[in-house]
């Protein structure tokens, strides 16, 4: 079952479809950024051996997705365009508290991420308007992403205490429902 607190609104898929090497090329920002965001967090904290070595683990499948959806790019001829930034991330990213809070709302900031991502490319692997071989990446990435969501859950179990967890993950979720609802529906992931 997912964290999320709302359903991507259902003109979404028809707006990712109109422009399918948009989608794909925020899509491979989103899975570069992934990765990158997974190896800031084992910089910033070499001392928790467990998150070190999952999030290395996760950084390198995130590469990995970012290099699939490359060569889907390039199969289609199209270029892997600049990063246009990423809105929503950064609004949730501006949620997360300094001090000992911190490392609890990244890891559940990361893990509502993933479960945007993963409802999303769920959609797109349901899309019988999407070529089969898209539509089979993306039923494979959105599998991994719905395992991305339980391990940043799990992490964050480790940094606070159970009700902790539950609290802030429960704002966190309202705050990204109405993130989510307040942008502009785009040929993007989110
Ligand atoms: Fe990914
Ligand atoms: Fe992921």
């Amino acid at each position: 079952m997912s964290i999320l607190r709302s359903a991507t609104d259902p003109r979404w898929l028809g707006v990712a479809l109109s422009d399918v090497d948009r989608t794909l090329g925020d899509h491979a920002h989103c899975e570069k950024k992934a990765a990158a965001s997974a190896l800031k967090l084992v910089a910033d904290h070499p001392d928790r051996a467990e998150l070190v070595r999952a999030l290395a683990k996760l950084a390198q499948e995130e590469l990995q997705h970012f290099l699939a959806v490359l060569n889907e790019l390039q199969r289609r001829g199209a270029a892997l365009p600049s990063d246009e930034g990423d809105p929503y991330a950064q609004r949730l990213l501006a949620l997360v508290r300094p001090g000992s809070s911190r490392l609890l709302d990244r890891l559940l900031v990361a893990a509502l991420i993933e479960a945007r991502s993963h409802e999303r490319l769920a959609l797109l692997a349901a899309s019988p308007a999407l070529e089969e071989r898209l539509r089979l990446m993306y039923e494979r990435l959105a599998a991994s992403e719905a395992g991305h969501e339980r391990l940043f859950v799990q992490l964050a179990s480790a940094v606070a205490a159970g009700p902790e967890v539950a609290r802030r993950l429960g704002e966190l979720a309202d705050a990204e429902a109405r993130i989510v609802a307040e942008l502009p529906l785009e040929p993007r992931i989110h």
